[in-house]
């Protein structure tokens, strides 16, 4: 069992559309997967056209509920809940529900793009975490703060820094690559090589609510995520 935070605290850097397309691509890869939706705004559970359904998180972390089934095999869902923007405790329910998830080879965690309890709790209970970015100055700063944060909290959890809507030809994003090397070697993180494009069969496969490779597997973002969760499974030491 690999417990994974997908995590930034920016906003909008396609952390639930990462958790939505790993978690699709790891079970076709047949590992049982469960996707837990940390985040207030249930954008996970509306990818996977499960917005709404219960038991939701809150029933996972107070009463013991199980994960949801969604229609993809082997791969399950902790449905998000509107509380979640506020919800807080003194005790560590995520890592006391995390430990009733043994069946299962891999849980990625979908935090909210904040420093509250839900993402907190998440990084500390995680194995690794897997921190989508923008190629963008703006984006960049906020990653050598997040990655500080991190390691403030978990000094030697492995983070893989992922870089999604990338735009290869533009001058920005080369400029980007080149303090995001020289970063991962300061600040130790693993950047990851495959980048995920702009594409808009991604933005269109979110809004039909359907993982990008049932929306149109031959597309370069199909395409993208799959080599994304070759190279995840080898990093993250999985069959
Ligand atoms: N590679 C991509 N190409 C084009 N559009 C994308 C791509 N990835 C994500 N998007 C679009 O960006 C929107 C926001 O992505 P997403 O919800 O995954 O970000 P997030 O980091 O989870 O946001 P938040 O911080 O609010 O939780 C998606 O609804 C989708 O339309
Ligand atoms: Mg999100």
């Amino acid at each position: 069992m690999l417990k994974v935070a997908i995590w930034n605290f920016k906003g909008g850097t396609s952390k639930s559309t990462t958790a939505q397309n790993v978690g699709a691509e790891l079970a076709q890869a047949k590992l049982k997967t469960v996707a837990i939706d940390l985040d207030g705004q249930r954008t996970l559970s509306f990818t996977l056209a499960m917005d709404g359904a219960e038991p939701n998180i809150l029933a996972w972390l107070n009463d013991g509920a199980e994960p949801l089934p969604t229609s993809i095999n082997r791969l399950a869902l902790v449905p998000g809940a509107i509380e979640m923007f506020n919800f807080s405790s003194d005790k560590d329910l995520i890592g006391q529900s995390l430990k009733r998830l043994i069946p299962y080879d891999v849980i990625l965690m979908d935090c909210p793009p904040s420093l509250g309890y839900a993402s907190v709790q998440a990084v500390l209970n995680a194995d690794r975490v897997l921190m989508p970015t923008l190629s963008e100055p703006a984006a960049l700063k906020g990653l050598s703060e997040a990655i500080n944060l991190i390691r403030a909290e978990s000094p030697e959890i492995p983070i893989d820094v992922l870089r999604c809507r990338y735009r290869q030809r533009l001058v920005l994003s080369r400029e980007a690559d080149d303090i995001l090397i020289e970063g991962s070697h300061d600040l130790g993180f693993n950047l990851l090589h495959t980048t995920i494009p702009e594409n808009i069969v991604i933005a269109e496969s979110v809004a039909a609510q359907v993982p990008v490779r049932t929306y149109d597997a031959k597309s370069i973002g199909a395409k993208a995520y799959q080599s994304l969760t070759k190279e995840l499974m080898k990093a993250w030491g999985l069959k």
